[in-house]
């Protein structure tokens, strides 16, 4: 018994294998799965990051498998959680690399992880692309490096022009993480921008992301009297440093950039966060035929959830990826990335995406305004490059 069904496996074996002797596209001759790989924090307090980008990729896969694979062949995903942490981030970008041999790595979400996993597929010839990860330095690692979304020096100045030209405001303090990368970059590019705007910065103070008391910052804030205070830090440290502002009575607006974007937030900062403004890839709310689809299908998908900037950008890095494969000579990994180098005019849910020749997409950034109960997004304003 047990020898025939060997047998009999070994007979499907031999026949999908000659199947597989077909084809000649650039894809390749073999019809066995294209292995792909994603590391993001799925746990910790940056979870729904790695979850929602997570989301927005296997849309993707499910739509282009649905559709019969690239060339008859399926996409397959391998995911590791980085649990927010950068040592994580190196082991899950070789694990990805060294034992199972993906063709491509997408993420992570957060520049500081972006930054440990680069290097080890800049090494191996490995293409990788990050979805979010806006800190300059990113793709500077080296030219496998790729994102899909603006970078921070963009994002600083429509932060700085919101304040100054919509808001009209002139006095504003900064507020940031000083071990991430990405909160310290964006800090001095808003500092930059708003100054060469005619503002002033009243304060500047630090914190470490995971703090639990931001009091004695944030009454030395409190004392130079700003009008808004700019808070580039990631969503569970931003929701809490808002409850601590309003116990305060610290009640100007806040302002951050991209990392604010969970649905998480408004419930941790409840109304402490109403009549702030975060920018951001995409606001589910803009009049936009191609975001609408989108969300309908993510919705069907996930439960009627509304998918937040990080799906919308795993969504558009995974089919971005899909059509640089279908362009490339090969899937190894010099061909694979000029083919990527390639990108232009895609029309992506977070807009249309070229890739310059620094390997950064240039785009439109939107500014959102958290308001409701539970408080949520609501488009503002798009700043074009
Ligand atoms: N831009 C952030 C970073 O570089 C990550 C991020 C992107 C977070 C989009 C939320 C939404 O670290």
């Amino acid at each position: 018994m047990r020898l025939k069904s060997l047998f009999a496996k070994v007979g499907v074996w031999v026949a999908l294998g000659a199947i597989g002797l077909g084809g000649g596209s650039a894809v390749g001759q073999d019809k066995a799965p294209i292995l792909i790989g994603h590391y993001g924090s799925l746990t910790g307090s940056e979870a729904t990051f790695g979850q929602s980008t997570s989301n927005g990729i296997r849309l993707a896969i499910k739509e282009l498998n649905a559709a019969g694979g690239l060339n008859g062949r399926l996409i397959e995903l391998k995911e590791y959680d980085t649990k927010g942490d950068p040592k994580e981030a190196t082991n899950s970008v070789t694990r990805l690399v060294a034992s199972d041999k993906v063709s491509a790595v997408l993420g992570e979400v957060a520049s500081g992880l972006s930054l440990a996993g680069g290097p080890v597929c800049q090494e191996n010839g490995i293409p990788m692309i990050s979805p979010s990860s806006t800190n300059p330095r990113v793709t500077m690692v080296g030219d496998m490096i790729f994102r899909v979304c603006f970078i921070d020096p963009f994002q600083g100045q429509v932060c700085a022009k919101f304040a100054r030209e919509n808001l009209k405001l002139t006095k504003a303090a900064l507020f940031y993480d000083q071990k991430a990368p990405y909160s310290d970059g964006l800090a001095k590019e808003f500092r930059k921008a708003f100054e060469k705007l005619g503002g002033k910065i009243t304060a500047e103070e630090k914190y470490t992301g995971g703090d639990q008391n931001f009091k004695a910052q944030l009454t030395k804030i409190r004392g130079t009297g700003p009008e808004v205070i700019f808070i580039p830090g990631y969503y569970t440290d931003v929701g809490n440093i808002a409850l601590q502002a309003r116990e305060l009575d610290l009640k100007v607006p806040l302002l951050g950039g991209d990392g604010w974007d969970s649905e998480q937030l408004g419930k941790i900062a409840k109304q402490a966060i109403v009549g702030s403004y975060y920018s951001n890839h995409y606001a589910p709310d803009q009049d936009d035929a191609r975001v609408k689809e989108f969300i309908a299908k993510y919705k069907a998908d996930y439960n009627g959830a509304t998918p937040d900037g990080l799906a919308a950008l795993g969504y558009d890095a995974a089919k971005i990826l899909f059509d640089a494969m279908k362009r490339a000579k090969s899937l190894g990994g010099k061909d694979l990335r000029d083919a990527i180098a390639g990108t232009k005019d895609f029309p992506g849910v977070t807009g249309s995406i070229t890739i310059d020749s620094k390997r950064n997409a240039v785009k439109s950034a939107v500014v959102v305004e958290m308001t409701g109960d539970p408080p949520t997004p609501k488009y503002r304003a798009t700043v074009a490059p």
